[in-house]
C-alpha cells in the first residue's frame, strides 16, 4: 500500500524550514517560519521562562494526568490575558497542544454543533487555516481582506463578504498582526465587523497568536474584546508559541464565550468530549510555565518587559528594512511595512523573485511572499536588501 503512494507535497512553511537546514550556504538567511530571532539571530529561550521552569522543577509534586481542560488556574490566566482583568465576559477555557491544537479542537467541536455551516478565511491566510478546517469537515471560502495594489486592507471588500455570508457561517478572524499580511483592523473596523457578525449571525472564530507583538498586550486584544461585548457567542484560540516563546511545548487555548453562565458551562461539557477522543488531557509542562508567569508578580514584569523587547525590536527591522532598501535606490516604496503590525509582512515580491532568492541567495520567504520580519537582523539586512535590490531590478 505505502509503495505505491505519491510523495507528498512539502508543507509552505515548514517543509520550507526542512530545506533551509538542508542548505549548505553559509550565508543563507531565513525569514519563513514565525519563529522569533533576537538580533544574533537566535530564538533564545526568555529568562522569565526559564525562572519559572526552575521553579517548577522544585516545587512540582507529581506527573499525573490533567484534567481533560487542563488545570483550571491556566483557564484563569488565559481568560485574563483574553478579555482582560476582572473582564465579566462568560468563558470556560481548555489548555490545548499549540494554536494549531485550538483550531483543530475549536473546528471538531463546531462540526458536531453546526454540521452545515461554512468556515470563511481571510484571502491571504495562514496556510494551515485550510487544511485544518478542511480536516474537520467543513468547506472552506475565502473573505476580501487585502488588497494588494495599496498592500493595506480591503475594508468594503471584507464587509461586503461578511454581509454575503450565510447566517450561522463561521468566519475565521486574526485577533491582532494577521498572518501573512500584518494589516490589523482598526478599532473602528473591528465595531463594524462586530455589527456585521452579530446582524447576519455570524460565528466569530478568533485565531489569537501574537498577543503583544504587534501594539501591546493589552491594544492587541482590543478586537476580541469589541467582540465580546457584541456577540453572545464565540471561540478564541491563543497560542503561546510567540509571545512565551514556547513553540516546541505546545501551549495554546481553546476559549468559549456566551450570554449565560448555563450555556458556557454545558458547551464546555461537549467540547471535553471532542478533546477525550483526541488527545485525552493535554501535557502539563508548557501551560505551567504560563500560569507560574501570569501568577507571580515579578516574574510577570519581566515578562512583560520581554515582550516589549520582541515588539520593538521587531518595529525596528521594519524600519531599517525600508530605509536600506531606500538608501541601495530600490524604487519601489515598501513603507507600507512600517505601518504593519507582528512578525510578518507581504513583500509584494513575484513567486519568480522568491524563487530566485531562495535559489541564488538562499533567503527563504514563503511563496506569496511573506517574510517574517523577525528573522531580519542588522547583520542580515545589508545582504538581504542587497538581494531583493537585485531580484527587482
Ligand atoms: C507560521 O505561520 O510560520 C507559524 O505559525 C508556524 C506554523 O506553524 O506555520
Amino acid at each position: 500500500m505505502f509503495e505505491k503512494l505519491e510523495m507528498a507535497p512539502a508543507d509552505p512553511i515548514l517543509g520550507l524550514t526542512e530545506a533551509f537546514n538542508k542548505d549548505p550556504n553559509p550565508n543563507k538567511i531565513n525569514l519563513g517560519v514565525g519563529v522569533y530571532k533576537d538580533e544574533a539571530g537566535s530564538t533564545p529561550i526568555m529568562n522569565s521562562v526559564r525562572k519559572a521552569e526552575k521553579l517548577l522543577v522544585d516545587t512540582e509534586k507529581t506527573k499525573s494526568y490533567l484534567p481533560i481542560p487542563g488545570a483550571p488556574a491556566y483557564g484563569k490566566v488565559v481568560q485574563e490575558l483574553v478579555f482582560g482583568k476582572g473582564s465579566k465576559v462568560m468563558a470556560c477555557t481548555a489548555q490545548t497542544p499549540g494554536g494549531t491544537g485550538a483550531l483543530r479542537i475549536a473546528g471538531e467541536f463546531l462540526k458536531k454543533l453546526k454540521p452545515n455551516a461554512k468556515v470563511w478565511v481571510s484571502d491571504p491566510t495562514w496556510p494551515n487555516h485550510n487544511g485544518v478546517f478542511a480536516a474537520a469537515g467543513f468547506p472552506v471560502g475565502k473573505y476580501a481582506y487585502y488588497n494588494p495594489q495599496t498592500c493595506s486592507l480591503n475594508f468594503d471588500g471584507m464587509l461586503a463578504s461578511l454581509k454575503g455570508m450565510t447566517p450561522g457561517d463561521i468566519v475565521v478572524l486574526h485577533a491582532c498582526c494577521h498572518n501573512p499580511s500584518g494589516i490589523d483592523p482598526t478599532a473602528e473596523q473591528w465595531k463594524q465587523i462586530a455589527a456585521v457578525s452579530k446582524e447576519k449571525d455570524l460565528f466569530p472564530l478568533i485565531d489569537f497568536a501574537y498577543q503583544g507583538l504587534g501594539r501591546g498586550l493589552e491594544e492587541d486584544a482590543e478586537g476580541v474584546r469589541i467582540l465580546a461585548a457584541a456577540v453572545p457567542e464565540m471561540i478564541v484560540c491563543s497560542s503561546f508559541s510567540k509571545n512565551f516563546g514556547l513553540y516546541n511545548e505546545r501551549v495554546g487555548a481553546v476559549t468559549l464565550t456566551a450570554a449565560t453562565q448555563d450555556a458556557v458551562d454545558k458547551a464546555f461539557s461537549h467540547l471535553k468530549i471532542t478533546i477525550r477522543v483526541i488527545y485525552s488531557n493535554p501535557p502539563s509542562h508548557g501551560g505551567s510555565i504560563v500560569t507560574t508567569i501570569m501568577n507571580n508578580p515579578e516574574l510577570r514584569r519581566e515578562w512583560e518587559t520581554e515582550v516589549a523587547e520582541i515588539r520593538q525590536r521587531i518595529k525596528q527591522m521594519r524600519e531599517l528594512f525600508v530605509s536600506t532598501l531606500k538608501a541601495k535606490g530600490v524604487k519601489k516604496d515598501f513603507s507600507f511595512l512600517t505601518t504593519q503590525y507582528g512578525m510578518f509582512s507581504f513583500s509584494c515580491l513575484s513567486d519568480d523573485q522568491v524563487k530566485t532568492l531562495k535559489d541564488k541567495y538562499g533567503i527563504y520567504i514563503v511563496g506569496g511572499g511573506r517574510m517574517n520580519v523577525a528573522g531580519m537582523t542588522k547583520a542580515n539586512m545589508e545582504p538581504l536588501c542587497n538581494a531583493i535590490a537585485e531580484v527587482l531590478k
